[in-house]
């Protein structure tokens, strides 16, 4: 079968395959982060004998406690059970790697200082040090999100050790990244021009368990393209309805009516169209400036001109709300008190990075004023590299003698707060709703001035 090229969409009935009987396959996942101790564990649920690797021993030996070492629900459960069983393993040195039949890389590839490029360092040191563990019959698998190019770049480097290379890119969630491995809406392979079938063959043993969902079999670039694109597209709809909430503003619209009247055409969808503060995390935000770099270096830089816009319109939404916060507290700003509820990207996760809520503190306590801020999980990640600000470790506590009140993250904590025994403690009843998330009728009638996002 020559797969270069073509991309067949095809139901796979996962539970009646052939492989049902293939044995257990021995993994290595390369890089122990968000998507690597997910991955790992996953996979030893589904019965394989895994080991995952990290240069970061203290990362290392709290997964092998069966501890994450961040959060994400339902981690520690599988974890542990993967222990228990014997099926999973971390260690710091790549020769505990040397048995395994596919290698998965999941090592991160976050945005280069200074630039909008993506830094591969991580991905060619993984594959160099596993270079000892590779030989005909392998099949090194790629799962971070790179540039487009870096997949048969990686093949021809390993291509001297008889290993197989594949690119198999992961759509996980923060927050719901266990379901959503366990349980994909789609699965792509990127296979090499030679040897695809032994890449499948290898690929469908690992994934045989896994419920049915539909399997796009195609090349190298496409795989790699399938990714960005998905959260290109994720990242336009966020910034779509965030444009419109600035037009909103200006004409005294709501944003959030709109969203759920042109959301109801199934054309257009309602998902991914919460106005805000914007989007954050580790992910779309380098995603799409990684991709606007590659394109340019490929002379198609204008096809993806736009995604520029859409970063600019996403850091316009964080501005306006220390905007809204000044207005609120007048020329004078300085010194008074406001409550910032939230630090994470988004709520289920502790993660900070390039976190719209986090940045909103940041800017707030550079202007003077005094942020007390809070969040469920966030606190330590935030602490680390913003230490200046100060943090309480609850909602009531951030309340308290709050002169504005500003929820950046859609915690279901914060979203449940009494308005009336909220209005009992804070000095001044406003809010500001960055994530449009609470019920405006009844924050009215417990006395608050109620400001959102759009609306
Ligand atoms: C994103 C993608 O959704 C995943 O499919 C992808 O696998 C992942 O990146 C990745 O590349 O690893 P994630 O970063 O976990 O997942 O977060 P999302 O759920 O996509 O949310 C991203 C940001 O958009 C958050 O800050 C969220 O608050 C914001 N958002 C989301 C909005 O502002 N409005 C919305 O309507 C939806």
């Amino acid at each position: 079968m020559t797969v270069r090229g073509i991309s067949d969409a095809v139901r796979v009935p996962a539970r009646a395959r052939l492989w049902d009987s293939v044995d257990a396959v021995r993994i290595s996942v390369i890089g122990c982060g968000y998507l690597g101790a997910v991955h790992a564990a996953a996979m030893a649920a589904l019965g394989h004998d895994v080991v995952g690797v990290d240069v970061d021993a203290a990362k290392v030996e709290s997964l092998s406690r069966g501890e994450a070492p961040f959060f994400e629900p339902g981690l520690d459960e599988l974890l542990a059970a993967g222990l228990a069983a014997g099926k999973l393993r971390f260690a710091t040195d790549f020769a505990a790697a040397a048995a395994a039949q596919v290698h998965f890389l999941a090592v991160g590839t976050p945005q280069l200082k200074g630039s909008r490029g993506a830094d591969m360092s991580f991905v060619y040191a993984a594959v160099d040090a596993l270079a000892p563990c590779l030989r005909p019959g392998v099949l090194v698998v790629g799962k971070s999100t790179v540039p487009v190019g870096t997949a048969a770049a990686l093949a021809e480097r390993i291509g001297p050790t008889g290993a197989l290379l594949a690119w198999n890119p992961e759509f996980l969630r923060e927050g719901f990244a266990v379901k959503d491995t366990l349980e994909p809406d789609r699965i792509v392979y990127g296979l090499p021009g030679v040897g695809a079938d032994q890449a499948r063959e290898l690929l469908d043993a690992v994934y045989a368990k896994l419920p049915e969902c539909p399997l796009i079999a195609t090349d190298y670039a496409t795989a790699e393209l399938v990714k960005v694109a998905a959260n290109s597209f994720l990242a336009t709809k966020i910034s779509f309805i965030n444009a419109m909430a600035e037009v909103a503003e200006a004409v005294g619209a709501d944003v959030t009516q709109l969203a759920d009247a042109i959301g109801h055409d199934p054309r257009i969808g309602r998902r991914f169209l919460n106005a805000g503060v914007g989007f954050g995390g580790g992910c779309l935000p380098k995603d799409i400036r990684a991709f606007q770099a590659r394109a340019d270096e490929l002379g198609v830089g204008r096809a993806v001109e736009f995604l520029d816009q859409v970063d600019a319109i996403n850091l316009r939404r964080r501005e306006r709300v220390v905007e809204l916060v000044l207005e609120t507290l007048g020329p004078e700003y300085q010194g008074h008190r406001v409550a910032v509820l939230g630090l994470a990207f988004k709520p289920e996760s502790d993660d900070v990075r390039d976190s719209p809520a986090l940045d909103v503190a940041v800017r707030l306590h550079g202007l003077g004023v005094d942020v007390v801020a809070t969040d469920p999980h966030a606190i330590d990640n935030a602490r680390r590299l913003h230490p200046q600000l100060a943090f309480v470790a609850t909602a009531e506590e951030a309340l308290a003698g709050a002169e504005v009140v500003v929820l950046v993250t859609e915690w279901a904590a914060y979203r449940g707060l009494d308005p009336a025994a909220a209005a009992k403690l804070v000095a001044v009843p406003v809010v500001i709703d960055g994530r449009n998330c609470l019920d405006v009728p009844a924050w009215r009638a417990a006395g608050w001035r109620y400001l959102g996002m759009g609306r």
